[in-house]
């Protein structure tokens, strides 16, 4: 007789049997990682140190969820050649290395950037400014060993970063750069790029581009730069963003603007600051760090979710995201802008585990 106690029992253990498939099919989800949720839409990459690839959790945190990786310093201009007859290729190579044996991508970043530039560049012996000649010189010098040691395994290069000014009267950033060279430099550091790899995809890289101001300038000197022909081929938004900026328009408009001169996209350097000003965070009640509040961590996975729902619908112009550190143990926004100040930009926690923000990322 089937009694009610029987259907009971009967249900109670044919949820049993399925509860281990539940388990399993989250399981095998729980295999995949960033890139193959967006296989079909673009590369996922992040800026990594070499020592980083050395502490097993992280490089199985990396292998895992990303197929591209760009050094966060060692390929900048002071790391790289720190004097101007002595490279130092020891970091780049471990990242380089690491990404061929491991089948992933390499962005090159960056080539000529007014930060992180050595001093030696610009001076001569006796301490006065170079000519612009001998500046084109060094600067061509030195992406030539540079893009010609990597020539085949890194496909995109920053070749300029950060050369427009953030000063609405000027377009160009008054750099040691401009000084000398006027805005020459930046055409130059493009063909010397495009002689020493033809095939590298060359990339100008700035932040802010999808503020109104800041982006209309962007678009002036990338426009001139396509007209006259310079080899530019695509444009890096940094995406240094936070939890309330930029809105899916500003965003959505940006990527549409550059990409109606014909270059491809990425966005280069992500993180979203849990901050919206540059104040140090008020101690908690009991006098304890504020830490990452709940709130914080709310508003943050629903910026994630609108800034990938616009990289998706983008996917046309977008040919990769990368993000600008691996998890919320390390970021650069630690202490910057605001001395002492912990951030948590990212979609991976201070134990490597993945945040709400993560989850919501993946579902789509
Ligand atoms: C800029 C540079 C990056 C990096 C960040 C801060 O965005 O392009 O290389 O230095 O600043 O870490």
């Amino acid at each position: 007789m089937i009694s009610l106690k029987n259907i009971g029992i009967f249900i109670t253990a044919l949820f049993a049997a399925l509860l281990p498939l539940k388990l399993l099919g989250q399981h095998q989800d729980d295999s995949k990682g960033l890139k193959d949720y967006y296989k079909s839409y673009f590369p996922v990459g992040v800026a990594v140190t070499p020592r980083q690839l050395q502490d097993s959790a992280q490089r199985l945190l990396i292998l895992k969820h990303f197929n591209s990786l760009t050094a966060e310093n060692a390929m900048k201009m002071e790391p790289i050649h720190p004097e101007e007859h002595r490279y130092d290729w020891s970091g780049a190579d471990a990242i380089v290395n690491f990404a061929v044996e491991n089948g992933m991508r390499v962005r090159g970043h960056t080539l000529c950037w007014h930060n992180q530039a050595p001093k030696w560049m610009f001076y001569d012996q006796a301490g006065k400014l170079v000519s612009k000649t001998l500046l084109l010189a060094r600067l061509k010098a030195h992406i030539h060993a540079v893009v010609g040691r990597y020539k085949g395994k890194i496909y995109a290069w920053d070749v300029v970063n950060e050369a427009v000014s953030d000063d609405p009267e000027q377009l160009l950033r008054n750099s040691l750069w401009y000084q000398i060279c006027g805005e020459d430099f930046i055409a130059k550091a493009f063909e010397y790029a495009h002689e020493a790899d033809p095939k590298a995809i060359l990339f100008y890289n700035d932040y802010n581009t999808e503020h109104p101001g800041k982006r209309t300038r962007i678009f002036q000197l990338l426009k001139k730069l396509v007209d006259s022909g310079v080899p530019v081929q695509a444009i890096g938004l940094q995406g240094h963003w936070s939890v309330k900026d930029p809105s899916q328009e500003l965003l959505k408009t940006s990527i549409e603007q550059y990409a109606s001169l014909g270059l491809k996209v990425q966005v280069t350097e992500l993180d979203v600051s849990i901050y919206t000003d540059n104040k140090m965070p008020a101690p908690q009640p009991d006098g304890t760090a504020s830490g990452f509040t709940p709130m914080q961590e709310e508003r943050q996975l629903e910026q994630y979710a609108k800034l990938f729902q616009v990289f998706r619908e983008q996917k046309s112009s977008l040919t990769g995201i990368t993000f600008w550190n691996l998890s919320d143990r390390h970021s650069w926004l630690d202490n910057f802008p605001v001395r002492g100040r912990k951030n948590y930009p990212l979609l991976f926690d201070i134990n490597l585990e993945p945040k709400k923000a993560y989850w919501k990322v993946i579902s789509f």
